[in-house]
């Protein structure tokens, strides 16, 4: 059921991929996504160093055997990152599958994507990144619509009308996403002409996310209204969940704070403390408006399982309608 073009070149079984989260999407965090018969997504920039960041590929490996994917990011914006080094990781461990998000690749990156015969999945939130993407080379789109967690871009185009328009106008098969937390949400990408379906915000309460119970309690309380964005006045706008550090941050951009200030909030430090002490009000945390479709912490598994049967059963009862 649900086979695409997107389960046979990455060789996963269901057209599901898990969005990278930084922070979160740690090697064992990674395997679950895979083990579960999604695509799993291995964040390089959270690891400093070429050894740290091997570790957690052989680390995936141990726990895996399944399909999995390394992100290369194109948009750090609190610490220059050298990502030909993650690239020469990625290509003496023998990594299958690579996916870029952010600004527009570099030409130097995609020429050895190329040589080394990766997949390169590219993630963005518009058309013309998709075509320049494609252009380049790229393999998969991923699109992403404006209801998502995490960076928004400044297109702010919804799912609804961003995957068909990608889907139709793109050669290369495409994923689209932002927003899906079910079955429902999952059939309806595929439906709009995606031919795979990337899941972020829902992810964060499952039993495997490495982040404390506190939050995924708080998470599961959150409704639709509960997610506001950040960083728009700094060209970097995230989707957030809506606590009193992201409006703390929004607090300093309405009085023109500057770069280092709002970059003291949003701190990868303080939102790993969060993460693991459950204090609520410590960091921000990255969080799309399908946080209100999210009601209980089951496994990813159980998740990717509930999904799958829960679209194939509207598409039976679509059919017979
Ligand atoms: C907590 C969190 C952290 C994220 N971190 C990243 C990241 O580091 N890099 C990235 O490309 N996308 C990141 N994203 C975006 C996801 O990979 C994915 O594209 C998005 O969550 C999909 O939309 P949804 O949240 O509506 O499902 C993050 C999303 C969340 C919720």
């Amino acid at each position: 059921m649900f086979q695409t073009k997107i389960t046979e070149v990455l060789g996963i079984e269901y057209p599901l991929v898990g969005g990278t989260m930084m922070w979160i999407s740690t090697p064992e965090f990674v395997a679950a996504v895979s083990e579960a018969g999604g695509l799993g997504i291995l964040g390089s920039v959270m690891y400093e160093g070429r050894e740290a960041f091997a570790h957690a590929i052989d680390r995936v490996r141990a726990l895996t055997d399944k399909p999995f994917a390394v992100n290369i990011n194109l948009f750090p914006i609190a610490r220059p990152i050298d990502n030909s080094e993650y690239l020469d990781v990625v290509i003496e461990k023998g990594v299958r599958i690579v996916e870029t998000s952010g600004h527009s690749a570099p030409e130097e990156l995609c020429a050895r994507f190329k040589e080394a015969g990766l997949i390169w999945i590219h993630k963005c939130v518009g058309l013309r990144y998709a075509l320049k993407a494609q252009n380049m080379g790229a393999d998969i789109i991923t699109v992403v619509g404006y209801e998502n967690g995490g960076a928004t871009g400044k297109l702010d185009i919804g799912t609804l009308v961003l995957v068909p328009r990608v889907s139709e106008a793109v050669r290369v098969p495409v994923i689209g996403g932002g927003g899906v937390s079910d079955g429902k949400g999952f059939l309806a990408v595929l439906a709009l002409g995606a031919e795979g379906v990337i899941v972020g915000t829902r992810l964060l309460a499952t039993q495997e996310a490495p982040i404390h119970d506190n939050l995924k309690r708080a998470l599961v309380e959150a409704s639709e209204l509960d997610t506001m964005l950040i960083m728009r006045s700094i060209g970097n706008t995230h989707r957030v969940w809506a606590n009193a550090a992201a409006q703390r941050c929004v607090e300093l951009e309405a009085n023109q704070a500057d770069l280092p200030e709002i970059l003291k909030i949003v701190a990868g430090e303080k939102a790993r403390r969060m993460y693991d002490t459950g204090a609520l009000d410590e960091g921000v945390i990255s969080c799309g408006q399908c946080v209100g479709l999210v009601h209980d912490i089951p496994t990813v598994g159980e998740l990717f399982g509930n999904i799958i049967a829960q679209a194939a059963d509207i598409n039976r009862r679509l059919a017979g309608s």
